[in-house]
């Protein structure tokens, strides 16, 4: 358990710091200086079992700032310390009247109030946390999503329950209120890879999810938002399609993101000012998809290929690619042949194997996009014939299927790459320049060059 303190003085520290340390040892007292970091504190460090403000506080008024605290941290106690007069003057009756269990803790202390007051935050954030929290489901009821979906918002809609057993769950996160990446992070440490949503809930989540991104992509000519609102629209198409199928929304949904993709690379203008505008690069596959949306756009204009139904192909197929991929480690691995293949269960390299004819089925459903089944069965392919499924070779792959692969593989490469230097573009392209350089790869591999030295 953690608890908050935000004071200005830090000679105040230490004494709370002792009386934690002798009465409460288990709980961990972070101090915050201002009020900024706190807010960092409760974002990123969190949960917080107790939060403590003390009441002179000279940067920022006590009352206003438990008010901005509750709209981070959402409906909670808070505890004030000061002296009786400090108190009585800078925090305002509404704001202490505002939750039951809010409490003073006066200076100087008094450890049988001090101890009491804790103990009654704490058994709140105990009964808040675990105790409330555990309900029977059958497992049918439940959906699964990926952990990753959770680092893509503050706060969802609807209660998120951790599995225990086949039928108890706990809830992690309540509905509506904020939470923070760190305690995804924790579930991430633990080797927990999914949190569970009720199934009637899940659905609607995703439908809504679908609702805001095409809002705020219709509204929206930032760059760097409309790239980030493509990564979050791909991470919620891979989990559609796995756990809904093709639906109207959805088809409107990729046909959005890949029209948007033609507008914001006219206004960025180049593939390196893509990556300017990235938000991170993270070995991620809906950041991979979305790289080449860009790159495959990037490269068709270097190719002069101006034809909406190309564009159109190679957005879908970057879109879907890596759709029947739950691992996201399986996104460094090109081959199967490949000797890290092994270090991977075996229904992730059976997951692997079959990806991309999963994939290419999806490219079925949208039948606005045709024919872009192939492209993506192929896309493991290599120039010479060492890939899968088919072993085809250069010859035997259309330029298209060519320019798809040499993208696609490309950026997999770049953004697998550990060391990350300034030419790090070009150094990718070299090595890349001596496999590729043969059959119907090299007019792609041409225009590849070009656009990554296109400067405006
Ligand atoms: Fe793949």
């Amino acid at each position: 358990m953690k608890a908050l303190y935000i004071c200005d003085n830090k000679e105040e520290w230490g004494l709370l710091s002792n009386l934690f340390k002798a009465h409460f040892s288990k709980i961990e007292l972070i101090c915050a200086l201002k009020t900024s970091q706190a807010l960092d504190y409760l974002t990123y460090e969190g949960p917080f079992g107790i939060i403590m403000i003390d009441a002179s506080l000279k940067q920022v008024n006590p009352s206003d700032f438990g008010e901005q605290i509750l709209e981070v941290a959402g409906e909670r106690p808070l505890i004030f310390v000061g002296d009786k007069v400090t108190v009585r003057d800078r925090i305002r009756d509404e704001l202490y009247l505002g939750h039951d269990l809010n409490a003073v803790i006066y200076k100087p202390y008094d450890i049988d109030h001090f101890r009491e007051i804790i103990q009654t935050s704490l058994n709140w954030a105990k009964e808040e946390e675990f105790e409330q929290s555990v309900e029977e489901f059958e497992r049918t009821e439940m959906l699964p999503m990926k952990l990753r979906n959770f680092y893509l918002f503050e706060k969802i809609d609807y209660d998120v329950y951790v599995e225990l057993t086949q039928t108890k769950y706990a809830r992690v996160i309540a509905a509506k209120k904020p939470y923070t990446h760190n305690t995804i992070q924790n579930y991430a440490k633990k080797n927990i890879k999914y949190l569970y949503l009720k199934k009637n809930e899940y659905l609607r989540f995703l439908e809504e999810s679908i609702d805001d991104i095409m809002n705020g992509l219709e509204h929206t000519q930032n760059p760097k938002k409309i790239i980030s609102l493509q990564i979050k629209s791909i991470v919620i198409i891979h989990q559609y399609l796995r756990s809904v199928g093709v639906s109207d929304s959805l088809i409107e949904l990729v046909q959005s993101v890949i029209d948007k993709t033609t507008q914001n690379y006219q206004s960025v203008r180049t593939f390196k000012n893509v990556l300017a505008h990235f938000p991170r690069i993270n070995l991620d596959i809906a950041e991979h998809s979305v790289l080449s949306l860009y790159l495959c756009e990037s490269v068709c204009e270097s190719l002069s290929w101006n034809s909406d139904i190309t564009k159109k192909k190679l957005g879908l197929a970057s879109i879907l690619q890596d759709s029947g991929l739950t691992n996201e480690d399986l996104l460094k691995i090109n081959r199967l042949d490949d000797p890290h293949l092994q270090m991977f269960s075996e229904e992730d390299k059976e997951e692997f194997k079959n990806h991309p004819a999963i994939a290419a089925g999806y490219s079925q459903y949208f039948t606005r996009f045709p024919e872009v089944d192939y492209l993506i069965s192929q896309h493991h392919e290599m120039p010479n014939g060492e890939g899968f499924p088919n072993k085809l070779n250069a010859n035997k792959l259309t330029v298209l299927s060519c320019t798809f692969i040499l993208c696609s593989h490309y950026l997999a490469r770049l953004v697998c790459s550990k060391v990350k230097s300034e030419n790090l573009l070009q150094e990718v392209y070299y090595q890349f320049k001596l496999m590729y350089n043969t059959g119907n790869f090299k007019e792609p591999l041409v225009a590849l060059e070009k656009t990554l030295r296109k400067i405006h």
